[in-house]
């Protein structure tokens, strides 16, 4: 059976593209979708791929994820930086979740080295640009076969 993989995405995702192409890349939300589709397509994942700038709807997308989902790759956006909130939904589901990141917000502001969401997930992606989405999914693969 294909397994069904949520991509979750947090606020400002949306604006990919037009936000800060400098350090997010000129690719779109959608661009990413479609990647992400396709890799979904070679790994034999079903995507399910989603973005809200509202932390409470995060929290009830993990909360379905850990019915329905194997596994979610997550850009939690700036939440990650603040959100005891996706913290608690992470560690109340059995599914595992990697920590995606765009940027290498380790190699950025201060306030982007703290992740309040990494303690709880199974491991961290970041740096890699849209790449990194597709390195969740392949993580995924490996982790939930
Ligand atoms: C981000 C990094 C976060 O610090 C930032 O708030 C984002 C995007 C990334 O993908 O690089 O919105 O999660």
């Amino acid at each position: 059976m294909t397994k069904t993989i949520f991509v979750l995405n947090g606020p400002n995702l949306n604006a990919l593209g037009k936000r800060e192409p400098g350090i997010y890349g000129g690719k779109t939300l959608a661009d990413i979708e479609a990647d992400c589709k396709a890799a979904g397509l070679e790994l034999g994942l079903e995507v399910d791929f989603r973005q809200s700038n509202h932390e409470g709807v995060l929290i009830d997308w993990l909360h379905e994820a850990g019915e329905k989902a194997g596994g979610v790759a997550f850009n939690a956006g700036a939440y990650t930086h603040t959100s005891v909130g996706l913290h608690d939904a992470i560690r109340a589901i059995s599914v595992p979740v990697i920590e995606v990141h765009i940027s290498n917000v380790h190699a950025r502001e201060e306030f982007r080295h703290k992740s309040m969401i990494a303690p709880a997930v199974k491991g961290v992606i970041c740096g890699f640009g849209p790449l990194s989405y597709i390195l969740a999914l392949q993580a995924l693969k490996n982790i939930t076969q």
